[in-house]
């Protein structure tokens, strides 16, 4: 699905890829980059981005990997985007901010849907009847091969919110090839990033992609 920008609102920018991918390094520093161009940025991220969805986030990313089915997952990622747009998004959007989202409604398609068989149709119905059918204006994709990724999570020193991650590697990849089919459906919305350069030189690619929509 395609968003066509709004010049006189904000923009609605989300960051997707497998674990390790460094979706937030780069949103902190796309952050500064706007920062420094007087644009006003707000940051957020899913699961989360309001304190009742953080709370719930916590359920979700850590303890047993059966603990919730992938049907259940949707229904619970969906309740946290709902209150997430109508709390954050929304207003964001209409005071004319650049939102920068870590991770979205692609999300769910790839990880309940692509890697957890829940079905597609269900998946758009939920986001469309119940999310307002809002999609971002730019997606960034950081492509990042699954074994890689997992090398790098294993790394972190926080090791609590790892229910995911422990899924195993038929499952990332299930999940990588998920955002390379997502890309190739909507190549305008989103951009497929090549993660396994040094920071800086993904962050000018980003920057690149950025310049032309808000020049
Ligand atoms: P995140 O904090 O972005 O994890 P990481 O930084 O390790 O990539 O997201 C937490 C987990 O939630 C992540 O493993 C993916 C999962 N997730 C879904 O399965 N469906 C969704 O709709 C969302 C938003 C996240």
């Amino acid at each position: 699905m395609e968003n066509k920008p709004n010049s006189r609102k904000g923009l609605f920018i989300t960051f997707e890829g497998g674990e390790g991918a460094g979706k937030t390094t780069q949103i902190n520093l796309l952050k500064s980059f706007l920062k420094k161009k007087n644009f006003n940025v707000v940051t957020t991220r899913e699961p989360g981005g309001t304190p009742e969805g953080e709370r719930v986030r916590k359920f979700l990313v850590s303890g047993k990997i059966n603990s919730w089915d992938a049907y259940s997952e949707a229904l619970i990622f969906n309740a946290i985007r709902r209150e997430h747009i109508n709390k954050v998004i929304k207003p964001a959007i209409n005071n004319g901010l650049i939102v920068l989202c870590d991770r979205y409604v692609d999300s769910t398609i790839v990880y309940q849907g692509i890697a957890g068989n829940v079905e597609q149709k269900f998946l758009l119905e939920l986001h469309s009847k119940y999310c307002y059918n809002l999609y971002p204006h730019l997606t960034f994709f950081l492509n990042l091969s699954p074994l890689k990724g997992m090398e790098r999570v294993k790394k972190r020193v926080d090791q609590t919110e790892n229910r995911f991650e422990n899924l195993g590697l038929n499952y990332h990849t299930k999940v990588y090839e998920g955002f390379l089919k997502l890309h190739k459906e909507s190549p305008k919305r989103i951009i497929n990033i090549d993660a396994d350069l040094n920071e800086n030189l993904v962050a000018k690619s980003i920057y690149s992609h950025i310049s032309k929509l808000i020049i």
